[in-house]
């Protein structure tokens, strides 16, 4: 459903940038997100902004309103994404609000994404390569590459999530969000800046929580003392949260693998150590059944991004580092699903030409 172009992101375009002409704005009425306190036992209670109830189910769609309303203005046959399931679904419902093609790479297993995609009239295909898969979609078709670790404008549409904060009248003194790209933290930040400049509101301290398998950049080995769960960069490295507390100096920093670069990594960091928060790292396998239950009790469902931001700003506030904290409850990858047929399937790139072939002759 197209509603007026005043609803949804465009309710903040003052923010905006690039301005987009009325003409081009679409929207699905995303940002009416609300936020709830999620009842904890253990602990004080923690704020919840519930980016799941956007119209496709996570916080994407603020950003692909503003990449898909931008893209409109160009004469582009379509998009393509490589993604682990929450953009994909997003992108294919905005780009068939603008009357355009969506193509969806993914990891075997996204099912559940894989239909809801197809549903939106997009092409989900399921491939063992999914970057080098859509790069060769892009370059075939002239498709406009929508993966927002590389587009220019991806956090545009991520600055309304401090305005609804703010809109709120919450006050809080933290926000924990679950990164991969930073796209989102970075938006947060520069709503945050535009809120301080303008009405003198400070800015909360902005927390990156990593951890699972999403390794954007190279992070240390786990500690090998104690009950070293949770680790947080520091202005002299890794720093962890231990069970008492304390935040030792990491001294040994092997890396292992990742995809941001270092210094990308780094400048984030510094802009996310000037509000006093940081990135920090939680392994995915800690404290699962005490976070399932919080979220449970709240009928709130599980997911590996939801667990890791709650874990952190739990840590954070048990240990009296933060007293009033949001999570930033982003919506959950959908993984698994019954159907194993949804999608299609490329083992290699003439099976990739001809999804791409019949999809492009509809
Ligand atoms: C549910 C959920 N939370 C958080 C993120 C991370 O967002 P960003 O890539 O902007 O760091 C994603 C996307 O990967 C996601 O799907």
């Amino acid at each position: 459903m197209k509603l007026p172009p005043q609803t949804g992101i465009w309710r903040h375009d003052y923010l905006l940038q690039p301005d987009i002409p009325t003409r081009f704005r679409l929207t699905l009425g995303e940002g009416r997100t609300e936020i709830t306190a999620l009842a904890v036992t253990r602990y004080r209670p923690l704020h919840l902004l519930r980016e799941d109830h956007n119209p496709t189910g996570s916080h994407k769609d603020r950003a692909m309103a503003f990449l898909v309303s931008l893209a409109q203005r160009e004469a582009t046959p379509g998009f393509v994404i490589s993604t682990s399931g929450n953009a994909g679904i997003s992108l294919a419902q905005y780009a068939r609000a603008g009357g355009r093609k969506a193509v969806v790479l993914m990891k075997p297993g996204r099912n559940r994404a894989a239909r809801l995609v197809a549903a939106a009239a997009g092409c989900p295909i399921m491939c063992g390569k999914p970057i080098n898969y859509a790069n060769a979609a892009r370059r075939w078709y002239g498709l406009t590459d929508m993966r927002t670790s590389r587009h220019p404008q991806a956090s545009q549409g991520y600055k309304t999530i401090a305005m609804a904060i703010c809109e709120s009248g919450l006050t809080i003194d933290s926000l924990f969000m679950f990164s991969t790209s930073f796209a989102t933290i970075m938006g947060i930040f520069e709503g945050y800046r535009y809120l301080h400049a303008r009405f003198g509101l400070a800015v909360p301290r902005l927390y990156a929580v990593l951890g699972g398998d999403f390794h954007p950049f190279p992070v240390p080995p786990p500690g090998r003392r104690g009950n070293r769960h949770i680790q947080a960069w520091g202005r002299d490295g890794w720093h962890y949260i231990d069970s008492q507390g304390k935040a030792p100096a990491y001294d040994d920093a092997l890396t292992i693998g990742g995809a941001c670069s270092r210094e990308r990594f780094m400048r984030i960091c510094r802009l996310l150590h000037s509000t006093g928060g940081g990135a920090v790292y939680v392994r995915s396998t800690c404290c699962r059944e005490q976070v399932d239950a919080a979220l449970q009790h709240n009928r709130l469902a599980p997911s590996l991004q939801s667990r890791l931001a709650l874990y952190a700003a739990q840590a954070f506030l048990h240990h009296g580092r933060v007293l009033r904290p949001l999570v930033v409850y982003s919506g959950s990858a959908p993984a698994g699903g019954a159907i194993s047929s949804a999608g299609f399937h490329a083992g290699n790139l003439s099976d990739l030409r001809r999804i791409l072939r019949e999809y492009f002759a509809q």
